[in-house]
């Protein structure tokens, strides 16, 4: 055969496949977008309300929680740039989900975005990969470490009660910088006191906040999906500093595993040293403990400050719950001084329940997203492969069908006699299943040991504008943050 008349034969079969592919395709394509409108979604009228008050604003969470309303939670779709994603908001498609063996992805957009700062950890990782990393990073997280660390916890909050102290006075102050940086340093010290350049993961827990902004700005505002954000001046600085901070963290973690393996301790006594020690079958490469490494501080650390933070401001608005919750603290304690021990906790049960309450209303995560690989049939409606789902929480939380006056605080909500009658799948501030929350003690915890202090320590009021719940305003940068807080603390005496 002539070398021209196989050129011939290689280009047709060539375009043929071309073709082939692009039929297959397009045929998806077509099913795809055919599917999306049998999924009920929002007017033009709406979409324009959505875009300018929620998803181009600091409002989202707001405007998520009207259309949720609205459509009396039942799911709806939209096109958020060129994502379609389903919002769900009730007990029974949370439960599907979220009990499934097979829709545990996250979105293809927030695995490839969320990967450019986080690398491949437990918050972006997908498949075969994220498997492997869950199992290997389980027995981090178990209670025998953590109650080692409570002693250090009691003192490092015992060191933010000095310091409030300090700053008391009749002026209402702004804590939040103040309550988050100490929630950075609790979540340093879980994770490496001792073990680790703690000032060097601390310039990376510092920019997590940036990192945030930037992943949400680049999902969620289809003006910057590709690369439009990189034509901006301001991108370029906070890129460098996120890459600064992320550099300083990688460094020290690189470090700290170098050194580990030459003094091994016995039992690990930070997550770090769990991390590096693995499933007792099976280790982190030295580029996967890096990751992990950023990942966990990034899970750990605003979460917390915010739960914390806004938990002052509930306190404060509600004088008779701080009262008893102090009540219940000092009988526990006693009338000296003491560390918070690992058995005091389930000695305090209205302090649970006013944790859980605080969650319920201020999830500090409110948004939990997964990616569908198949059609999935979620209550009567079909969605389509390819989608994304976006699990709201906050709205889950205010659900006035199973939570009544649902923006009113009431930690008697959860009291063990109202809490069993409730779904399961109504209150869902750590998710739940295969990919739920891994730090859910440790951020439990940590909570619980801080409202100790506080009430014994302080009386806490109000201070400007803060007149009902509802002055709490919250803006989404993946985790919540507080607009602002004003609020009094006087010292107690008693
Ligand atoms: C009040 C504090 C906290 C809250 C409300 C919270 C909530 C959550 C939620 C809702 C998720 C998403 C789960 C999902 O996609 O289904 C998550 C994931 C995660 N959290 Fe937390 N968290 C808190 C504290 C912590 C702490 C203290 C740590 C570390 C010690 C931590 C580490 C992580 C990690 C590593 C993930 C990713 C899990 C995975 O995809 O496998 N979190 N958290």
């Amino acid at each position: 055969m002539e070398l021209s008349t196989l050129i011939d034969i290689l280009y047709i079969v060539g375009v043929a496949l071309l073709l082939a592919y692009i039929s297959v395709q397009g045929r998806k394509i077509l099913r795809f977008l055919y599917l999306t409108t049998k999924v009920p979604g929002l007017s033009i009228r709406e979409y324009i309300d959505v875009y300018i008050n929620g998803l181009l604003s600091d409002n989202m969470l707001e405007e998520a929680y009207k259309k949720c309303q609205e459509r009396n939670h039942k799911p709806y779709g939209i096109w958020v740039g060129p994502v379609f994603s389903v919002s769900l908001s009730d007990c029974e498609s949370m439960s599907q989900v979220l009990k499934s063996k097979t829709i545990n992805d996250k979105p293809d957009v927030l695995h490839k975005v969320g990967r450019e700062y986080l690398g491949n950890g437990l918050l972006t990782l997908n498949g075969p990969g994220y498997r492997k990393h869950r199992k290997i990073l389980s027995p981090t997280f178990r209670p025998s470490i953590l109650e080692s660390q409570l002693a250090r916890i009691n003192e490092q909050t015992g060191k933010l009660m000095a310091r409030l102290r300090a700053e008391a006075s009749d002026e209402p102050l702004d804590v939040r910088s103040l309550v988050s940086r100490h929630a950075d340093a609790m979540a340093l010290l879980i994770f490496a006191e001792g073990r680790c350049d703690l000032e060097a993961l601390d310039k990376w827990v510092k920019v997590l906040h940036l990192a945030g902004v930037q992943v949400q700005m680049r999902i969620t505002n289809p003006i910057y999906y590709w690369f439009v954000h990189k034509l901006k001046k301001s991108t370029w600085e906070t890129e460098r500093k996120i890459k600064a901070g992320l550099s300083a963290a990688k460094s020290a973690l690189r470090e700290a595993r170098a050194t580990r393996t030459q003094s091994d301790p016995d039992r690990p006594t930070c997550l770090l040293d769990a991390m590096a020690v693995g499933d007792g079958q099976d280790h982190l490469s030295d580029e996967e403990f890096l990751d992990e490494g950023i990942t966990l501080l990034a899970g750990a650390a605003e979460t917390t400050g915010f739960a914390m933070n806004v938990s002052l401001l509930l306190l404060a608005l509600h004088q008779d719950v701080q009262q008893r919750l102090y009540d219940e603290v000092q009988a526990v304690l006693g009338k000296r001084p003491r560390a918070v021990r690992a058995d005091d906790l389930p000695e305090m049960p209205y302090l649970d329940m006013f944790v859980k309450e605080t969650l319920r209303l201020f999830p500090p995560i409110p948004f939990v997203t997964r990616q569908l690989h198949h059609d999935t049939k979620i209550g009567d409606l079909l969605l389509p492969a390819g989608c994304a789902l976006g699990l709201n929480v906050h709205a889950l939380h205010r659900n006035a069908a199973v939570f009544e006056e649902p923006s009113c605080f009431d930690p008697e909500r959860f009291s063990p006699e109202r809490a069993q009658s409730r779904h399961r799948f109504a209150f869902l501030p750590f998710s739940y299943g295969i990919r739920n929350c891994p730090g859910q003690m440790h951020g439990m915890t940590m909570l619980k040991i801080f409202l100790s202090h506080v009430v014994r320590n302080f009386s806490i009021s109000p201070g400007n504008g803060l007149t009902s719940v509802r002055d709490i305003k919250v803006k989404m940068y993946f985790t919540c943050y507080l607009n602002e807080s004003s609020l009094r603390f006087v010292s107690r005496t008693d």
